[in-house]
């Protein structure tokens, strides 16, 4: 069987220079050279964590913008927005009707949100929270993915995935593949300025699309500590070098370590660090100009993403619906 690679991106939030070290980058790189790849955006799934219509899609705008001016080639890979492909909230349905509610019972996620009530351990907890992982079974099993790129904490909707396929091969027949998840490829975790894990919760983030003077003052926010220029510096435990890291080959590494011991100045260690992703960044932000200014493109990527892959979806349902006995009278 050939390789085929699908993942998913919650469409919440604007995109950082987190998501892209950890993700976007990562992922580009994997899909652009992989025999068969997709790549949606998973806006239902972002309806769990948010009511606001405009927040929604100004995120989805947003997070396309960003995977296609970094890279994404959509000649390449299917790219598409989930909610395109009314196949899978179809296919979303049947795969409830063969879901244990325990296995459900026992999502971290689920788990989590229920450990932070006390009284009613329902308050707040939605059924599009309860069953997200039979969604995310959906997108995934609807193409028969075989390889699915995500960060550690979706393993276990990994594994549920593969419980629920194979609940419905041996309820009805062998109809869904049962995917592998490829975990390191999001695993890098990113430090925000403030030293812990960059994240829009912590307000600690370096925006991924903003100009080259806000990148600049982001990244001078960075905190260090307070030692003076000349003295040395170790490069273990500091935020400007860890992501210095991410942009550079060992050897500009090792010789960035040396100038920490040499005692190089916050100021100058923080601007080359702004120097080199800025290089990196500068065509990025030419594309997404562009890109923003003919929504009309993303619009028409989009559409022509969703058409392709409802050609495979459509004779997929097509078989499920068959398996349970729910098509043409005979
Ligand atoms: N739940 C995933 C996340 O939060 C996003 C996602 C939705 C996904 N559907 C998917 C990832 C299908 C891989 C495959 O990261």
């Amino acid at each position: 069987m050939k390789k085929r690679i699908l993942t998913g991106i919650t469409t919440t939030g604007t995109p950082h220079i987190g998501n892209y070290i950890g993700a976007i980058r990562p992922a580009i790189e994997l899909v652009n050279e992989c025999d068969q790849s997709f790549l949606f955006l998973a806006d239902y799934h972002s309806m769990i964590k948010n009511y606001d219509p405009n927040e929604v899609q100004e995120s989805v705008k947003q997070i396309a913008l960003a995977w296609l001016s970094c890279g994404l080639d959509t000649n390449k890979t299917f790219f598409y927005r989930q909610s395109d492909v009314p196949e899978i909230l179809e296919l979303c349905w049947i795969l409830n009707c063969v879901t244990a509610k325990g296995l459900m019972n026992r999502a971290h996620a689920y788990k989590a949100a229920i450990a932070e009530n006390d009284q009613d351990l329902d308050k707040g907890i939605t059924m599009g929270l309860f069953s997200y992982p039979v969604l995310m079974a959906s997108d995934i099993l609807m193409f028969d993915a075989t390889h699915v790129p995500v960060g550690p904490d979706q393993v276990q909707h990994m594994e549920m995935t593969r419980d629920i396929a194979a609940r419905f091969n041996y309820i009805y027949k062998d109809t869904f593949n049962l995917p592998e998840p490829i975990i390191d490829v999001k695993e890098k975790i990113v430090l925000g300025l403030d030293g812990r894990k960059m994240s829009k919760s912590y307000n600690n983030v370096i925006p991924l699309l903003s100009s080259e003077t806000k990148l600049r003052k982001s990244i001078m926010k960075i905190i260090t500590n307070s030692l003076e220029p000349g003295e040395p510096k170790d490069s273990s435990n500091c935020t400007v070098f860890e992501m210095y890291k991410h942009f550079v080959d060992k050897k500009k590494t090792k010789n960035f370590e040396q100038m920490y011991s040499d005692g190089i100045s916050w100021g100058e260690a923080k601007q080359m660090l702004f120097e080199i992703v800025n290089n990196e960044l500068t065509p990025i932000r030419a594309k997404y100009d562009e890109l923003l200014e003919d929504t009309n493109l993303i619009n028409d990527l989009l559409s022509d993403g969703a058409k392709k892959v409802r050609i495979i979806a459509k004779e997929k349902i097509l078989q499920v619906r068959e398996a349970i006995g729910i098509n043409k009278i005979s």
